[in-house]
């Protein structure tokens, strides 16, 4: 997956754009983690749901040379019913209008409550903040969409709560006002089960 996302997608250029203090939702095994340009972060939160993938995450850590810069909730469920993980981010700085970048290389298909996820991005965002990310959302082809609700069932199960039939694109569409929403880029397939899409999308300032 990573040589793919390196040879065949955006993601080697998205992941080196974050910078300031930076929330990465869902890190998994930490397989972004070598792509950040430690020179324009200053501070990087994972939240990660699943507690096996604490050891690699901190192996990804020592091996990138961001000890003391990369911190891990784990497990915390980001933007879902989860006390604790909120709390554990307000406890590290992770409060509204904190964070200059927010990350998602496709979570937004496994989170159970996406709706409520991204509003809460929004939230942490800083005015002028950025949500970058990599995401997969359902088809706009009718006969593909028909495919990908026949898959969906099995395909969840197998690909860890990951969901085909997702409208992602209206899910961060509609987190809030965002300054530059057509600059979202696709690349839609009538044919594609994971028709992708990304971008930079920037909270706008008070005017
Ligand atoms: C397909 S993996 C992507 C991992 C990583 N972003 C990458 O690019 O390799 C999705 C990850 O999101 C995590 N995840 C799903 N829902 C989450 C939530 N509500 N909060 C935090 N992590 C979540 C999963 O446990 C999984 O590690």
């Amino acid at each position: 997956m990573i040589r793919f996302e390196s040879e065949h997608t955006p993601v080697p250029h998205l992941v080196p754009a974050c910078s300031g203090v930076v929330l990465e939702l869902g890190p998994g095994a930490g397989n972004q983690l070598f792509r950040f340009d430690k020179a324009k972060v200053t501070r990087i939160v994972g939240v990660e749901s699943n507690p096996l993938f604490a050891p690699d995450l901190q192996r990804q850590i020592r091996a990138n040379g961001l000890e003391g810069v990369y911190d891990v909730i784990v497990p915390a469920r980001f933007g879902e019913d989860d006390a604790a993980a909120d709390e554990e981010l307000a406890r590290q700085g992770i409060v509204p209008g904190s964070v200059d970048t927010v990350l998602s290389v496709q979570v937004l298909c496994s989170v159970s409550d996406p709706q409520r996820a991204m509003r809460e991005v929004y939230r942490l965002l800083k005015p002028g903040g950025r949500f970058i990310f990599w995401e997969h959302t359902r088809s706009e082809d009718l006969v593909t969409r028909v495919v990908q609700y026949l898959w969906n069932p099995l395909w969840t199960r197998v690909i860890g709560g990951c969901r085909l039939t997702r409208d992602t694109r209206s899910v961060i569409e509609s987190a809030g006002e965002w300054k530059n929403i057509e600059s979202i880029e696709s690349d839609e397939l009538p044919w594609s089960m994971v028709p992708r899409m990304w971008g930079v999308l920037v909270k706008p300032e008070p005017s």
